[in-house]
Order: structure tokens, then C-alpha cells, then sequence
């Protein structure tokens, strides 16, 4: 879903990309990612294992993905002297605090696939090599399966849904993240942790009312519940709002208020609904 929006958006800024997949390249073969580093200078990760609930049943196979390979690729940019850009996410934390996180929070993941993308950015820092780690959130885009598209789908089979409000945190696009790590790797941002989320926060619950006011239904047909009526394999951060600090230190905007980007953003991701 970020991968896609990213190189798209790298074309469009002059920039040439080589784009690649799994079936392209296995980010956890240290031979096929060393050979593909020649005439490259920046790689952005966008891969992962993204299945949260999954990831309990499947530690092993999320934290071959999402740790081993960010080491693999670090340790292959670090020798060829390549920048490596690596997506994160506000899983590191467990969304027990009642103010943004900072960069420099301890990580504290809660879940499977946090303690698998917490060991990928702790790797990525022990390679020594030059890196930025770009912590995301809440994603949505139009390349993949999201939550406006999820809650666009039920909205046109029911009259009612019902979605928590004890979730509070950033609905992000894809676009915007992908255009914040452009203009980190342009302006030669110092190495270390950025926050690429949107300001504001909301509830999922406030979140799908918006979602359902952009198909042109009523946000009353949303009805709220809590994350004890909703249980999931994987526990779920109740605060999921990251600081922006870093940003405002090297001079570069974060991305904009989340109900403005979305939006902007509605009619790209609900194409197929809004058609
Ligand atoms: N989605 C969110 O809400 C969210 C929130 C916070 C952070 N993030 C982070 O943002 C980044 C992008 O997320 P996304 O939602 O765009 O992910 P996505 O749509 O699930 O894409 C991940 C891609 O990685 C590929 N992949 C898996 N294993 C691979 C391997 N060994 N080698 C090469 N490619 C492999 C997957 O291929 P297959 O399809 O073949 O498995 C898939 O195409 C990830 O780092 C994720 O942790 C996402």
C-alpha cells in the first residue's frame, strides 16, 4: 500500500526508482539485496509483515520479516555507504500514555508484530550505517486494504455499525508519508527517528463517522463501542498519537491535520465505492 504510493511519487518528482516486491526481491536474502544495491542511492523499506492479529499465531515468520530483514538491509547499506529509509510504526509502543509520544520513547510494544517492528528498528540502529527510521500510523491509501475501504464496504451492506471509541490515534495516507520521506532524503535529514503521522487525533469510532459522511451518508449510522466489546488476537494501543518534534527541530512541516488530509484524500482511496 506505501510502497506504491512512495514510487509513484518519487517518479513524479523527477527522482528514478527501481521498484521491488517479494517475488523481486526476499528483503531477508543477504545476497539478493547486496546485488541490488548497485547505482542506488537511497532504499526505501516499505515491506513488512503487516497481518497484527496474524502475527500472534506467526511470531517467528513476522519477526523474520520485520526484524531480520531491515537487518539485512541495513547491514547491506551500511557496507555500500547507501541511506536506508525504514517504516515503522506507533506498535513499538503500548499506547498507554496520555501525550504524543516522543521520538525518543522507549519502545514498549504490546503485540507480536510490535516486538517484531521494534527488534527491526533496533536493528536497523545497531548496523551503524546512515538510516532513517520513519514511524507511521493508522496507514490508508488507495494500493491496498485499509480502514475507510473496510468501513466503506460495511456501510453500504448495513444501516448500522458500531466501531470502538477507546482507540485514539492518526489517520495517515500514503501519499502524504511517502511525500514527508521524500522531503527528508532531499533536505539530507540528520539520521534518526521521525514521526511521519498526521497532526490531530481521533477516535476509530470519529474516524469512520468521517468515512461515512465522504460516501454522503449520515455519520449518525456509526455508533460507538469499546475495545472490551470488540477483543482481537492482538492487543490494539488505546493512545496511538505521535509527537513531531524531531520534524520541527531539522525545519520540516509535519504532515497536515488528519480530517483535512482525509479530505483531500477520500475520493482517491473510496474510488471503487464512490464510482
Ligand atoms: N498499514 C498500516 O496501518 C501501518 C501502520 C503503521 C505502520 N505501517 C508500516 O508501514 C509500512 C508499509 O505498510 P503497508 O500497509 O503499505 O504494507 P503492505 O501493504 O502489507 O505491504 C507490505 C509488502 O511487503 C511485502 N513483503 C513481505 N515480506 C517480504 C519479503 N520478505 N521481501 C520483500 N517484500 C516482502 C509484502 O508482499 P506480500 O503481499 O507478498 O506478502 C507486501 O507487498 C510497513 O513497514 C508497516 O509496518 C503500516
Amino acid at each position: 500500500m506505501l510502497g506504491q504510493d512512495a514510487a509513484e511519487r518519487l517518479r513524479r518528482g523527477g527522482h528514478s526508482v527501481v521498484e521491488t516486491d517479494r517475488d523481486t526481491l526476499d528483503i531477508t536474502d543477504p545476497v539478493a539485496v547486496g546485488s541490488a544495491l548497485a547505482g542506488v542511492d537511497v532504499v526505501l523499506n516499505c515491506a513488512a509483515y503487516t497481518a497484527v492479529d496474524d502475527a500472534e499465531a506467526h511470531e517467528d515468520l513476522a519477526t523474520l520479516i520485520n526484524a531480520t530483514g531491515p537487518a539485512v538491509l541495513a547491514a547491506a547499506t551500511a557496507d555500500a555507504g547507501v541511506r536506508l529509509v525504514h517504516i515503522s510504526t506507533d506498535y513499538v509502543f503500548d499506547g498507554s500514555a496520555d501525550a504524543p509520544y516522543p521520538e525518543d520513547a522507549p519502545l514498549a510494544p504490546s503485540s507480536a508484530y510490535g516486538r517484531s517492528k521494534a527488534a527491526g528498528e533496533r536493528a536497523v540502529g545497531e548496523a551503524g550505517g546512515d538510516h532513517l527510521i520513519v514511524r507511521t500510523a493508522w496507514l490508508y491509501g488507495a494500493h491496498g486494504p485499509c480502514f475507510p475501504k473496510t468501513i466503506a464496504r460495511l456501510a453500504k451492506e448495513r444501516d448500522l455499525l458500531t466501531v470502538v471509541d477507546d482507540q485514539i490515534g492518526q489517520p495517515t495516507w500514503t501519499v502524504d508519508v511517502a511525500d514527508l520521506v521524500i522531503r527528508l532524503v532531499e533536505a539530507a535529514a540528520p539520521a534518526g527517528t521521525y514521526h511521519a503521522t498526521s497532526t490531530g487525533a481521533v477516535s476509530w469510532h470519529g474516524f469512520a463517522q468521517a468515512i461515512v459522511a465522504a460516501l454522503g451518508k449520515d455519520p449518525a449510522m456509526v455508533g460507538p463501542t469499546t475495545s472490551e466489546a470488540f477483543v482481537r488476537p492482538a492487543p490494539r494501543p488505546a493512545y496511538s498519537v505521535l509527537g513531531h518534534a524531531a520534524l520541527d527541530t531539522i525545519g520540516i512541516a509535519p504532515i497536515g491535520a488528519w480530517s483535512e488530509r482525509w479530505s483531500l484524500a477520500a475520493s482517491t482511496v473510496l474510488a471503487e465505492f464512490l464510482a
